[in-house]
């Protein structure tokens, strides 16, 4: 690792709490990880003795498995639990099954939750480090700061002056927020299309123009961040008709090329091909889904490391 940075945060509940500095700092050192992650041993021992806890009380492939992998190829020991499996399902409040899981001393725990604010409330209680691995429609920090360094790495390093859609399902999404919020920050101009019935609560609060028709919001842009449409959140009569809904939001080649040349496509994941983004951009050399997924390894390294080793880098100060 590089210069000795002091990193004052003892959880990651949401970027909003990053300077734009420290943005860069996680960003650099998830660089370094990401180095790592390419050589034929993907370990190093810089969080030997470390303990961290995955608490994942709703679905996940992509986040429950990257932060297990980073913090095995930092040498933590990792340990994953679920819902379905842990005495919340006897009725134990997140709460009580917290300081069960601080009762073991773990240095990190990091938690999923559909209730938004569930990290917050965690962090409140927990002596230990916590990171919000999505809660409810809050926040994704993780998320966000992946699809940075996803971009980043694409732009050669450029984000003023470059210009990002965010598509899709914008009442329900964390991702959305996390992302606004961070890529509205580090300069990026931002644009959002929805259907008014999954417009966000708050609207003229969020940072970028708003459009209902993708045909008009997709000219002139360098990327496209497609949501999931979120059908497990949906409340009825949101929508009367999918394949209305993907007939009109739904990013396919012919709206690529309205885009500027170069433009790169992202999707959080899990995608649903046909609805919210067609499959053969999904698959095309535009799409940056799997370089999202790879990010997510050296970024949530990166997390850990900072939050696990926060005491010890301001004492060697
Ligand atoms: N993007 C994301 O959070 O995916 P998972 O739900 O699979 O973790």
């Amino acid at each position: 690792m590089s210069e000795v940075y002091p990193w004052p945060h003892k959880d990651l509940l949401d970027v909003s709490q990053l300077s734009v500095d420290e943005i860069m700092h996680l960003l650099d050192t998830a660089r370094s990880f990401h180095e790592v992650n390419r050589r034929p041993v993907k370990k190093v021992p810089t969080l030997k003795g470390k303990t961290i806890m995955l608490f994942f009380a709703e679905n996940s492939t992509r986040t429950k498995t990257s932060f297990d992998v980073a913090g095995k190829r930092l040498s933590a020991d990792t340990h994953a639990l679920g819902k379905s499996g842990s005495s919340i399902q006897k009725g134990e409040s997140l709460k009580d099954t917290a300081l069960t899981l601080q009762a073991m001393r773990p240095d990190v725990v990091v938690l999923r939750d559909a209730s938004s604010g569930a990290a917050q409330f965690l962090a409140d209680r927990l002596h230990c480090s916590v990171v919000n691995a999505g809660d409810g429609w809050h926040a994704h920090p993780t998320q966000a700061l992946l699809d940075a360094f996803s971009l980043r790495e694409a732009w050669n390093g450029a984000f003023e002056g470059k210009t990002l859609l965010i598509l899709g399902d914008m009442a329900h999404s964390r991702v959305a927020r996390s992302g606004a919020n961070l890529f509205s920050r580090l300069g990026v101009r931002l644009r959002f299309c929805a259907p008014r019935t999954l417009l966000p609560a708050g609207k003229h609060l969020w940072p970028g123009e708003f459009f209902s028709d993708l045909n008009e919001a997709v000219r002139g842009v360098d990327a496209v961040m497609c949501l999931r449409l979120q059908l497990e959140r949906q409340q009825a009569g949101l929508l009367p008709d999918l394949r209305d809904y993907s007939a009109r939001y739904c990013l396919t080649m012919r709206h690529l090329e309205l885009a500027n040349p170069g433009v790169r496509v992202l999707h959080p994941g899990p995608m649903n091909r046909g609805l919210e983004i067609a499959s053969d951009i999904a698959d095309s050399p535009a799409s940056l889904v799997l370089d999202q997924v790879e990010a997510g390894v050296a970024v949530r390294m990166a997390v850990l490391y900072l939050c696990a080793t926060r005491a010890e880098q301001t004492a060697n100060l």
